[in-house]
């Protein structure tokens, strides 16, 4: 029998932060490497999504890269033959699917998505391009080929799992059984059990969440940062005058962060963690717990990211993507003898 497909994007980006590896990479390896023997999991790369808003071309190419070596060194594994990893411009049918859909899409239910009409209120007229209206139906493309029934996103993509969802339901009551359904949204959630509500907070105002694109940076903690230079940020981040070490999101955000940013580092227990500073008074001695994490943490990563062999994430990538072609390209066939390509 064959194994049902797990399926999701990896954004490309150069500058990720401490908040994406915890909340998005790591769980996501984990959960590649925990359900691969019972699921094939497919990983890639959605270079065609990159420049759906305006970006520096120059970088793309290397971003791609960049974010492959950010997973392997998160310890996804290259030898495993059930977990692919690949990239969408790699795989053509990508791309052939999307206009076939495009033409059964309307107009009105792109507009209407909620992540289109964020991006695009922040960009002038001129620069909002038919890529951004239409990136839901590329993304549609990308579960539907693969027949996924598992695609583990965050929750601003959703809508687009909704979206894809719809359209595979109406395109097989139109033309005959050609697309897997996506599981429910609900149901994924069941699967992947729910978010652990793990979102690091910016550490200068610890009521947001800690942003690749904020403007100051001041809170922010790169994957790429030089250590010393997290360290100082550590030291800075924004705290109270409580003087009173406690676990309370609501009332001391920016220890409550912190006590959470060192479980994540040490890989320890939240609850054990609060207890061994529970009560304590010193917020310098904290940080300076937290910092020195922070540093061997960042250390021990971009050591880890240098000393990656590309040659075996080529090697991984071109056997993912010549095998999955076959599947992309069943599918794509269907789809075109359907509504009468074929
Ligand atoms: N849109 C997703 C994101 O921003 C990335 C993505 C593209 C994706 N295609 C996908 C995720 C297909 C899951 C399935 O994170």
């Amino acid at each position: 029998m064959t194994k049902q497909t797990i399926l999701t994007g990896l954004r490309a980006n150069n500058d990720l932060t401490i908040g994406n590896y915890f909340g998005a990479i790591l769980p996501m390896v984990d959960m590649a490497k925990t359900k691969a023997d019972d699921y094939q999991i497919n990983l890639f790369v959605p270079d065609l999504h990159s420049f759906t808003t305006p970006i520096d071309h120059n970088q793309l190419h290397s971003q791609t890269w960049n974010n492959l070596r950010i997973f392997v060194a998160a310890g996804l594994p290259l030898d495993h033959p059930d977990i692919h990893l690949y990239r969408q411009s790699y795989i053509s049918a990508h791309s052939e699917l999307t206009w076939i859909l495009d033409c059964l899409t309307g107009v009105g239910e792109m507009g209407r998505m909620t992540e289109y009409k964020d991006k695009a209120a922040k960009l002038h007229e001129d620069r909002i391009s038919v890529g951004l209206f239409n990136y839901p139906v590329l993304m549609a493309a990308d579960i539907l080929l693969y027949n996924a029934t598992f695609v583990p996103v965050g929750d601003d993509q959703t809508q687009h799992l909704e979206f894809t969802r719809d359209i595979a339901g109406r395109f097989n009551n139109r033309f005959g059984d050609i697309f897997t359904i996506p599981k429910s949204v609900k149901e994924q959630h069941v699967f992947f059990g729910n978010d652990q509500g793990l979102r690091i907070k910016d550490l200068h105002d610890p009521s947001k969440k800690m942003s690749k694109s904020d403007e100051s940076g001041k809170g922010v903690i790169f994957l790429s940062d030089d250590p010393q230079v997290s360290a100082k940020k550590i030291m800075g981040a924004t705290t109270d005058d409580k003087a009173n070490i406690q676990f309370d999101r609501d009332n001391q955000p920016g220890i409550s962060n912190l006590l959470e940013i060192l479980a994540l580092l040490t890989g320890r227990n939240l609850q054990e963690v609060v207890a061994e500073w529970k009560g304590g008074d010193r917020y310098g001695d904290f940080k300076k717990t937290v910092a020195k994490e922070m540093v061997l943490f960042l250390t021990d990563f971009q050591q880890k990211q240098s000393s990656i062999n590309d040659a075996a994430i080529q090697k991984r990538l071109e056997s993912s993507e010549s095998k999955l072609t076959i599947t992309a390209k069943e599918t794509l066939l269907r789809a075109q003898k359907a509504v009468g390509l074929r």
